[in-house]
């Protein structure tokens, strides 16, 4: 896996604390962005893309879940966003059956919870560990990919929410 150009780690002490972050981060996304999750079960990626979806400019009255079954949902906001999550992937051609490299190389926002599952991780700009360290605190350890990307997680850093 390649060197990432920046680091950042955030602390996190309720579920609303993460929502919020990732909020503030959805609404720093000006152009497209490829982002990967990763976490065990329970870690909060999925509530990560909720507070992202927001920030992005999903509407609230758009209900973002879990894609577990479906593989991928799409999206309406600044930028066409779309939410995979390969938990339940059988096999990698599915990968190109929901058309994911194509929507990776699009004008759009990807987000991938166990992105890890894929045959090419490069392709990531930013990526998003969430460490679980009690119930309701996690350690988000983020990286990011080339200069654009890691002036965004400073940015991140600066209006994030304080835990
Ligand atoms: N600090 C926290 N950050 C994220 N989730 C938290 C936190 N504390 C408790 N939780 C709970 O953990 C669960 C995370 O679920 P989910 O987002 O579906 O995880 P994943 O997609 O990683 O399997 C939710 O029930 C959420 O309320
Ligand atoms: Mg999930």
């Amino acid at each position: 896996m390649s060197t990432p150009t920046g680091t950042l780690t955030l602390e996190s002490l309720s579920s609303e604390n993460t929502f919020a972050m990732a909020q503030a981060l959805g609404r720093l996304i000006l152009r497209p962005c490829r982002l990967a999750l990763s976490g065990d079960l329970g870690a909060g990626k999925t509530l990560f893309v909720q507070g992202f979806a927001r920030g992005l400019g999903v509407p609230e009255n758009v209900y973002v879940t879990s894609p577990s079954y479906a593989l991928i949902h799409a999206y309406t906001a600044r930028l066409p966003l779309y939410h995979a999550d390969l938990y339940r992937l059988g096999h990698m051609e599915e990968v190109l059956d929901i058309g994911l490299p194509d929507l990776m190389a699009s004008e759009s926002v990807t987000v991938v919870e166990w992105a890890e599952r894929m045959e090419d991780t490069e392709i990531f700009d930013i990526r998003i560990h969430i460490e679980i360290h009690g119930e309701t605190t996690r350690k988000l350890h983020a990286q990011a990919y080339g200069l654009h990307f890691q002036d965004l997680l400073r940015s991140w850093q600066q209006v994030c929410p304080p835990a």
